[in-house]
């Protein structure tokens, strides 16, 4: 299981998500949140408390709750936590590295944004939340980098339920999209609310509390595209 996992972080580190280039603008820990819901949710969860889909859906999965830290917290050494991740042996593995996926901007951005969260909480998770609302346009383009960020690890790239963990979540497996005929309104309730509210598997998360309604809607919209 183990190797497989290792995988799934390379995968996740490579993943094409929407990085808005933004190396003209200088550090701020507004952009230190929105580079932590694009890239850093899924594990560490919408608020930073470790309770993001993927360590949800997975037993035994190290703790990834930033407001518990294990390692030391100083500017210097959280720089290198998020720069190497795991990948000098010093943090687990499953912890990907960032040094060459976030712009030197989005990369002292989250570390000013990870500093105010664990100093300032209240305020921090406030600013999460506020910038989960903002109205996203609805299309398909933000649809496709949310499903290739956070769903294809499942469901695979083109959708046919064959992502890197299809080959450890099993009956049910990830659905495979391209066959789904269920109408929006299914699909924004499932979506969500998750399998298990909706009386299927709880190994689909709940997206309801790490995506906005726009950024469900464009993502419905996308899976649509993969149907045939
Ligand atoms: C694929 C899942 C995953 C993603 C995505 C991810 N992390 Fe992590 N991260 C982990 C795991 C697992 C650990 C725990 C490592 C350990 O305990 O050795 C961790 C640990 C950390 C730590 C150390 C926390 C401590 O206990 O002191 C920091 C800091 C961190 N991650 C920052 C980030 C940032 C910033 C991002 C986004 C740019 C990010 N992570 C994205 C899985 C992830
Ligand atoms: C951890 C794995 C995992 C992730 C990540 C995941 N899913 Fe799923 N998903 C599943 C599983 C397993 C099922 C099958 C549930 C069942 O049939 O009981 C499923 C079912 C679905 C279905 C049902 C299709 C139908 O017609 O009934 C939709 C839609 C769906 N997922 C969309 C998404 C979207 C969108 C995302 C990303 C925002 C996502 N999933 C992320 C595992 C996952």
């Amino acid at each position: 299981m183990k190797p497989i996992i290792r995988l799934i972080s390379c995968v996740l580190a490579f993943a094409p998500l929407g990085g808005q280039a933004a190396s003209d603008a200088d550090p701020s820990v507004t952009m230190g949140a929105q580079t932590y819901l694009q890239r850093c949710a899924l594990c560490h969860g919408a608020f930073g408390m470790g309770e993001g889909p993927l360590p949800l859906a997975l037993k035994n999965y190290p703790r990834t709750n930033l407001l518990d830290p294990h390692y030391p917290t100083d500017e210097a050494s959280l720089r290198q936590q998020i720069i190497w991740g795991g990948s000098k042996g010093d943090m687990n593995p499953l912890s990907p590295p960032w040094g060459n996926e976030l712009t030197w901007t989005q990369m002292e951005s989250t570390i000013q944004f990870i500093r105010q969260l664990r100093v300032d909480t209240e305020q921090s998770v406030a600013l999460l939340k506020k910038l989960n609302a903002e109205q996203t346009p609805v299309n398909i383009e933000t649809g496709r980098n949310i499903y290739q960020g956070r769903c294809a690890i499942c469901h695979g790239k083109t959708g046919k339920g064959d992502g890197r963990m299809a080959k450890i979540i099993k009956n049910p497996p990830p659905f495979n999209l391209t066959l789904s005929r269920a109408p929006d309104s299914y699909l924004y309730e499932f979506i969500s609310k998750g399998g298990e509210a909706m009386g299927r598997s709880y190994r689909m998360p709940p997206w309801g509390e790490e995506l906005s309604k726009p950024e469900l809607e464009s993502v419905i919209a996308y899976i649509k595209t993969l149907r045939r």
